[in-house]
Order: structure tokens, then sequence, then C-alpha cells
């Protein structure tokens, strides 16, 4: 192996050298997991697997089989592991816990384990929903948890088992995600705006939504430093759960007042509260969450959730 240099300092090219970095891309198909897929080529090379096998693209891997989620570590020994899959069904997952539970839950750890192993860095993904919604003001990372559903309990299990394992892994806690595909409520507040003139939408649960693709570009700009021979930041060091949502915050209500405006045909949005429309899982009244530490550990701060919106829309027109 070739010693590298800079700065006088010794660098390990197998950290550095992102032709010899090989990345593992679970869930290529998902909002996050697409937007991955196409910024992540420039740490190193993609390995990609996704539970679908339909287009025979990836090599499949189904999260809910331990063995299979083994045998893909061992046979591609990743340096990173972009996990990006979920099960994020959050009503559906009332009704099929134990799925929910070993796809969410179960899995995250045994990445974990494997990653340890490998010496390699978990990144995964988790929710504002591991908070009760009590606040009043942003959650930070150290704020108390207690989800209120199936969903959030089987995230939080997800993040505490790859805590207990102690490796290098950053656990990026988002929230409200949407996208130009997938399902969302973006997309579904515009398909509604066409079919309907009148819309009730909740007004009195507060968040931050988020364009998966500027997660995915944030998660790429904290590996891009983590890996940087020039930073030589230590990855364990900063290891540990970080919120990474757009800045400001706002309701479901004035969320989808926003999509409307910018449709040709604005059906009237009228404001409901979460008594009105009563669904499976309990959904937290207030879960903004606070961006310091993303913002104070790596520099990054994601634009406001209105401009983001903005910018999502341009890529549609
Ligand atoms: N969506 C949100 O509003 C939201 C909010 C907060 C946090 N998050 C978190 O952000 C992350 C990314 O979410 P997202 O919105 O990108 O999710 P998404 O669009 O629903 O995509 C999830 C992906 O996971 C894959 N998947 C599900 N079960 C699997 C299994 N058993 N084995 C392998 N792959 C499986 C799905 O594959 P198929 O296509 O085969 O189903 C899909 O590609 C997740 O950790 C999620 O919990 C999301």
């Amino acid at each position: 192996m070739t010693e590298m240099h800079y700065n006088n300092k010794k660098i390990n090219p197998i950290h550095h050298d992102m032709t010899q970095r090989r990345i593992l891309l679970i869930a290529p198909e998902g909002q996050v997991g697409w937007h991955l897929h196409r910024c992540a080529q420039t740490l190193g090379k993609m390995l990609i697997v996704g539970r679908s096998y339909s287009q025979g693209m990836y090599a499949q891997l189904d999260l809910s089989n331990a063995d299979a989620i083994r045998r893909i570590m061992h046979e591609t020994k990743p340096d990173i592991i972009l996990n990006a899959a979920a099960y994020t069904a959050v009503d559906k997952a009332e009704q099929e816990a134990e799925l929910a539970q070993a796809i969410n839950g179960t899995a995250p750890g045994i990445l974990a384990e494997e990653a340890k192993k490998l010496n390699a860095l978990l990144v995964h993904y988790s929710t504002d929903y591991v908070f009760n919604g009590q606040h009043h003001q942003p959650y930070t990372e150290s704020d108390p948890v207690q989800p209120l559903g199936v969903y959030g309990t089987t995230k939080l299990s997800g993040e505490q088992a790859i805590q207990a394992v102690g490796g290098h892994y950053l656990t990026l806690r988002t929230a409200w995600v949407y996208d130009l595909r997938g399902k969302n409520f973006l997309l579904t507040i515009q398909r509604l705006a066409k079919e309907r003139d009148e819309l009730c939408i909740v007004a009195d649960q507060h968040g931050s939504p988020v364009w998966s693709r500027l997660i995915a570009e944030a998660t790429v700009q904290i590996l891009s430093q983590l890996y940087s021979p020039l930073l030589q930041r230590d990855r364990l060091d900063v290891s540990g759960i970080y919120h990474l949502t757009c800045a400001g915050q706002t309701t479901w209500y004035e969320f989808a007042k926003a999509i409307v405006a910018h449709q040709q045909k604005q059906p009237r949005i009228l404001p409901i509260t979460t008594a009105d429309y009563p669904t499976p899982a309990k959904r937290p009244a207030y879960s903004v969450l606070s961006n310091a530490k993303l913002q104070k550990t790596f520099g990054i701060q994601l634009p406001s959730w209105d401009g983001a919106l903005e910018l999502c829309l341009k890529q549609q027109n």
C-alpha cells in the first residue's frame, strides 16, 4: 500500500482514495435513496441494493431478512453504508408492527454490527416522530423521546440499536419529506387540487417539510467533510444523532396553501383540527427540529421550507 501525505501528515489511502471507497446504498428507489443514488457518485464506487428486483438493476436485499443483510455486508465489504430504506407507512404500521420493527428497528442494528466489523460508517435516517409533540420550541438531539405510534417506536428502536453497537454512525433525523416522485404530501395535494374545489387540511400539527434532494445533498456534504484528506476529521468523534430539516416551521395547512399557490387550478384550503381528521396513528402536534448541532458540527444549514419548496417546484415546470 502506498503511503500518502498531506501537509506533512500521513493519511490512510483506504479512507481517502475515493476510487477504492465502496459505498453500499440501500433503497435506491425511495425518496431520499433516489437522490443519494445520483449525488453520492462523487464519493466512491456505488454498490446498490433494493428490495424490488423488478428491473434486475440492483442486487436484491430485503431488510426484514437478517441473514440476507449479513450476507450482503460480507460480500460487498463497504466503507460507507447509506441506509435509505424504511417502513414509512405511518398509519399502516399500526397493523404491521412486527414487519415495521424488523425493517426499522432490528435491521439498522444488524447493519451497525456488520459495519463495526468492517470499520465502516453507517449513515441512517430517522424521524421527528420519535417525539411526543408536547414542546413549543424546536427539539434538540438531547431532548427526551416518546413516540406516539408504532412507526415512531420502531424508528426509535433502530436509533437505539445503532447507538448500542457503538461503531461509526450518523443517524440523521428528518421530517415531512417530499419529492416529485414517490408517495408524499406534495404530490397528494397536487392531485387533489386538480380533482376538488375545496380541501380541508390539518392546521394544528407543526413541523418543517424537507425536499428529499436536500437531505441527500447534505448527506454527501457531510461525508465529503468526513473523508476529506484536507480536513482529517475523526469519524468516531462526530458519530451521533443529528437533526436535518429545512429551516423555519409550518403546518400541513400552510404547506398545502404554499403548494396550491403554484398550481393553475387553486382550490380553497380550509383549516381543520387533528380531531376532525382521525388517523390510525397518533402524530405529534409539534415536531419542529433544531438544526443547531448540524450547523455547529458541519457548518451545514438547509434553506427555509418555503424556499426549498419553490426550488423543488421549479424542477417540475
Ligand atoms: N417520508 C417522510 O416523510 C419521512 C419523515 C421522517 C423521516 N423519514 C425517514 O427518512 C428515510 C427515507 O425515507 P423516504 O421518505 O425516502 O422513504 P420512502 O420514499 O418511503 O422509501 C423507503 C424505501 O425503503 C424501501 N424498503 C422498504 N422496506 C424494505 C425492505 N424490507 N427491504 C429493503 N428496502 C425496503 C422501499 O422499497 P420499496 O420501493 O420496495 O417499497 C423504499 O424504496 C427513512 O428512514 C424514513 O424513516 C421519512
